[in-house]
């Protein structure tokens, strides 16, 4: 059958399954059906006890990627990361390094609140960590800081402890990776704020490099 013949034959079909076929996929549409996909995940038991999903934020093409722990409280109500305490601490501290939130993107290792912020369990993050990694994947930071030890322990090495390896970079996901104290041990204990400073400078350094 000729071209045009078969083409009015399928009403029109064999365009869109042109379309797919050999129009590559845009990242911005990787990007949004990514996301759709995440904010209907049910594949653990974390899903049924919080609000919503908290995908994520910030510029999608970001070289610099800022990885959590998990939603607490207020981010599980807005649906947003870090949008509270510990939040607001980071902000002070991206605004201090002339970093903005909108250029970077802000993620965590669990997409659900656990409940009453207790630390998330082994299979939990199993579960979840293929939504990062794709995020990673799709993203392709160059800098990926992890903010605290389930970060450091998921993304740098499960024995590492934030105080023993802060401060280095590491090599993962094709990106120089570095792990520094959560904020939220920063509101609880002053003295950590000298050293995530140091550690924010290195990263602001090798950024500006970028
Ligand atoms: N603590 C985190 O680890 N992530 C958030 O989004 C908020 C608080």
């Amino acid at each position: 059958m000729k071209n045009k013949y078969l083409f009015a034959y399928l009403g029109g079909a064999e365009k869109a399954v042109q379309k797919t076929a050999f129009s590559p996929v845009l990242p911005e549409d990787a990007f949004s059906s990514l996301k759709n996909e995440v904010l209907r995940c049910n594949s653990c038991r974390l899903r049924a006890g919080a609000t919503q999903v908290v995908f994520g934020e910030g510029n999608n093409r970001a070289r610099l990627m800022f990885v959590g722990e998990a939603p607490g409280a207020d981010e599980d109500r807005q649906g947003r990361p870090f949008v509270g305490a510990a939040g607001k601490l980071l902000d002070k501290i991206l605004a201090a390094a002339k970093i903005s939130r909108e250029e970077v993107f802000i993620t965590n290792i669990i997409k659900c609140r656990p409940p009453r912020n207790r630390m998330p369990a082994k299979e939990e993050v199993a579960a979840c960590l293929p939504h990062l990694q794709r995020q990673i994947r799709l993203i392709a930071p160059k800098i990926i800081v992890c903010l605290g030890a389930l970060a450091t322990q998921t993304l740098i090495d499960d024995k590492a402890r934030v105080s023993v390896v802060r401060g280095q970079w590491f090599e993962r996901y094709n990106a120089r990776i570095m792990a520094t104290f959560h904020p939220a041990a920063l509101l609880r204990d002053a003295s950590k704020k000298r050293p995530v400073w140091e550690d924010i400078q290195k990263i602001r350094d090798e950024y500006r490099l970028l």
